[in-house]
């Protein structure tokens, strides 16, 4: 009798797999960080194999701790970073390079060449994403360029290129494939006809023999190799992570809006069953396919979220654990007019700024490490005001409430704050690993264990809600500095 799916998050900084039971509840969890790799300024890179071998190790590990054979599992289903760009050799499954971090910018300049080429519009139109050095389409280009013999290899068929999501189901099952959520975040997929595009393959000089088989998000992809957990488990679910979470939060209907703080903040708004095209600066994304169907979402990315207060702990060690951060920026009463703009790894949506650099703006001689823990904190919820802002301009219904996850969704001033500037309510759901459980309920979904989206949605509770509480005339002052201290930030390290 089969009683759990396994989930398997394999995020920017960590590899995590939770066990979920019927009732999509967390009965088990493991999590390994692995290490991150800089080599050169503005770049970021992977060991791909360092992502296997954690992503397994904590898969193994969460079934030991819970005494789960694995039999009793019904599916497995992967929620992952997305963009980060991994190449490698189809005969062996070795990569031939490190992997290329979403994070990483060594492609900008290739981006404003074809920016300046005036090739910005068909991209967009095409793929639903803004020309930016964050997807796939450059980074592949860059290896295909870069790595001695690559591109002859991957002509013959000999080298397999995918996200996070296709690696690991090469590893776990031997099948070269995709989902269409992830392939809609290569730069490299038409939205609109759900096939990997040509013109855009000719324009980045991509072969098509290195391209992964486009799959559903929820469908079987074949069973792991019988070594790797004692009894094979089908794999049926794959989402990018952040598409996995809007499922998790149960956003299943037109206008409903998740914000996962993790790493970056990323909002993510049910967009319905066809593309919206933004006119804000948004991601048009595929969201899902399952049976069939496909939904859309748009989407504001925000590269610095959590990572502003990592750094606040490992770059100016002014805290000891990212946790403490709240009861330092409650030691002041408000950010005493310094705000700062963690533009650190450039700008995403909506100013798509890869040479704006960080910011802290305000300070006086009254100011102390609390106001800039403030700052680092209200400028979280700042970024998140924005693309909410953007979202509702271009959605065709309004918003209601936004649903809340990742890490510094738990903490209450943030989250307080964050309401306050939005001007609607924001909810914390009581199961806050919502990537994870949206792809447990993916995978779930095409073996039976769940019969359906009302069955999943019936099993999301609110623990609890933050309602606005800011005048609009104080937030509207407040939104206005924060513009002023980007413009601050941007352009900073353009030649
Ligand atoms: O687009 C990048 C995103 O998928 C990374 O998510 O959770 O690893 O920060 P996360």
């Amino acid at each position: 009798m089969t009683r759990y799916v396994l989930a398997l998050d394999q995020g920017t900084t960590s590899s995590r797999a939770i066990l979920f039971d019927l009732q999509g509840q967390p009965a088990g969890m493991a999590q390994e960080e692995y290490p991150q790799h800089f080599p050169q300024p503005g770049w970021v890179e992977h060991d791909p194999l360092d992502i296997w071998s954690s992503q397994l190790r904590v898969a193994r590990q969460v079934l030991k701790d819970a005494h789960v054979d694995a039999s009793q599992v019904a599916a497995i289903g992967i929620a992952n970073q997305r963009e980060t760009t991994v190449l490698w050799d189809r005969a062996t499954g070795v990569p031939v390079a490190p992997a290329i971090v979403w994070q990483d910018r060594r492609t900008a300049e290739a981006c404003d060449a074809l920016r300046a080429a005036g090739k910005a519009p068909r991209i967009q139109a095409n793929t639903g994403l803004e020309l930016d050095a964050y997807f796939s389409a450059t980074k592949l280009a860059w290896l295909l360029e870069h790595v001695p013999g690559a591109r002859a290899r991957a002509e013959k068929g000999e080298l397999c290129f995918g996200t996070v999501d296709s690696w690991l189901a090469f590893k776990l099952t031997g099948r070269h494939v995709t989902d269409v959520s992830n392939a809609s975040r290569t730069m490299l997929f038409n939205i609109h006809l759900l096939r990997w595009d040509g013109e855009l393959l000719d324009l980045f000089g991509i072969p098509d023999t290195v391209l992964p088989e486009v799959v559903a998000s929820s469908e079987e992809v074949g069973l792991t190799h019988a070594h790797l957990f004692g009894h094979p488990i089908p794999l049926t679910g794959i989402a990018g992570d952040q598409q996995a979470a809007t499922f998790g939060q149960a956003c299943h209907r037109q206008g409903m809006v998740k914000n996962t703080y993790g790493t970056g903040c990323f909002m993510l708004m049910h967009a319905g069953a066809q593309p919206v095209a933004s006119t804000n600066r948004l991601l048009s994304t595929v969201g899902w396919k399952i049976n069939g169907r496909t939904d859309y979402l748009l989407e504001g990315s925000v590269f610095m979220g959590g990572a502003t207060v990592q750094w606040l702990r490992d770059g100016l060690g002014i805290i000891q654990q990212s946790a403490d951060v709240e009861a330092l920026a409650l030691s002041v009463p408000d950010n005493g007019g310094v705000y700062m703009v963690p533009a650190f790894a450039g700008l995403g949506a909506p100013h798509w700024d890869p040479y704006a650099r960080g910011t802290l703006v305000g300070m006086t001689r009254g100011t102390t490490k609390g106001h800039i823990a403030r700052a680092a904190v209200e400028a979280i919820a700042y970024q998140s005001a924005e693309l909410l802002d953007a979202m509702r301009r271009d959605a065709a219904c309004p918003v209601t409430e936004m649903r809340a996850d990742g890490g510094a969704a738990r903490n209450d001033t943030l989250m307080q704050f964050q309401a306050d500037l939005l001007g609607v309510p924001v909810v914390r759901p009581r199961v806050t690993e919502t990537t994870a459980l949206g792809a447990a309920y993916l995978a779930g979904l095409a073996v039976g264990f769940w019969r359906s989206r009302e069955e999943i949605a019936a099993q999301w509770q609110a623990e609890r809600r933050f309602e606005p509480r800011m005048a609009d005339d104080e937030r509207a002052e407040r939104m206005a500095r924060w513009a002023r201290a980007v413009e601050r930030s941007t352009g900073w390290a353009a030649h």
